[in-house]
């Protein structure tokens, strides 16, 4: 567990451990209980992603998350007051509509509890990231593999390996990281691109970077809680699970229905004379 004085993590002090050299680190959480677990262990950000929708909602992609869904789970993190700054995901179709939909679902987030509201793109997304931080709200930017661009990239696919003008290519995402970082983002995420590409952003962009799948370049490190626990049945390349709770609770789980079929739970420890 982190023996670091907790302070309140806030949108300024992104840039400052960048500047110190000191990565920081990101996990989702959707909830109270493991928003106050991950805070208490010491992370630098809680991210409410839009990845509820695989990892709670039983979804193969994140298309069908709602802001309404967005605005609840930001809300039940949001309660437990965390020292870790609280980063809002913006869902598909709440801010590709227009530019005025792009602010008036990053205030509905706001006023969820978010302290920081994350989007995916790049140069097609750079007007909405530049109106929403000239309404005062600082933007995360996410570029790369971006998994509302599923059927774009014909999947969730690793972007950045191939040249060209088309999307996907490294050329195109140092462009997208260009426009990102002039919109005005406070940071941005690079998601599932070679490692030599993202320190190369990280190098050229004045923001900071929060890599998964990106290397070890990034200015911090993001890893969706699910997977850093061993919780999903899931698992990819660029994800560790630093435990197995899936199989820890599966055994608690079988033991407690064991003990129910053979009579030995309640024993009379746990019962009321
Ligand atoms: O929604 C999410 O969890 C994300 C991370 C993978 C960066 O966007």
């Amino acid at each position: 567990m982190s023996a670091t004085p907790k302070k309140k993590f806030t949108v300024p002090m992104m840039a400052e451990r960048m500047a110190a050299g000191i990565p920081m680190s990101m996990v989702t959480a959707y909830d109270s209980t493991f928003a106050s677990i991950v805070d208490e262990a010491g992370v630098d950000m809680i991210l409410v992603g839009d990845s509820v929708a695989t990892v709670m909602q039983g979804q193969k992609t994140t298309l069908g998350v709602s802001m309404d869904h967005m605005e609840y789970h930001v809300h039940m993190v949001a309660s437990v007051k965390p020292h870790a700054l609280i980063v809002g995901d913006m869902p598909f179709g709440s801010y590709q509509t227009s530019v005025e939909d792009a602010v008036k679902n990053a205030v509905r987030l706001i006023k969820a509890g978010a302290e920081i509201v994350k989007l995916e793109g790049g140069v097609h997304a750079a007007d909405r990231i530049a109106a929403i931080a000239n309404a005062d709200i600082p933007v995360m930017g996410h570029i790369g593999l971006t998994p509302q661009s599923y059927h774009r990239m014909g999947g969730n696919k690793v972007q950045g390996r191939t040249s060209g003008e088309s999307a996907g290519t490294r050329e195109r995402l140092l462009e997208d990281a260009h426009a990102v970082d002039r919109a005005g983002a406070s940071a941005m995420v690079i998601e599932g691109v070679p490692s030599s590409l993202a320190a190369e952003i990280t190098q050229k962009v004045s923001c900071p970077t929060i890599g998964i799948g990106a290397g070890a370049s990034c200015s911090g490190q993001v890893l969706v809680m699910h997977d850093l626990l061993g919780l999903s049945s899931r698992s990819f390349t660029f994800t560790k699970a630093y435990a197995n709770l899936r199989s820890a609770a599966l055994s608690a789980v079988s033991e407690y229905v064991d003990e129910v079929r053979n009579k030995t739970w309640p024993d009379a420890d746990h019962s009321f004379d």
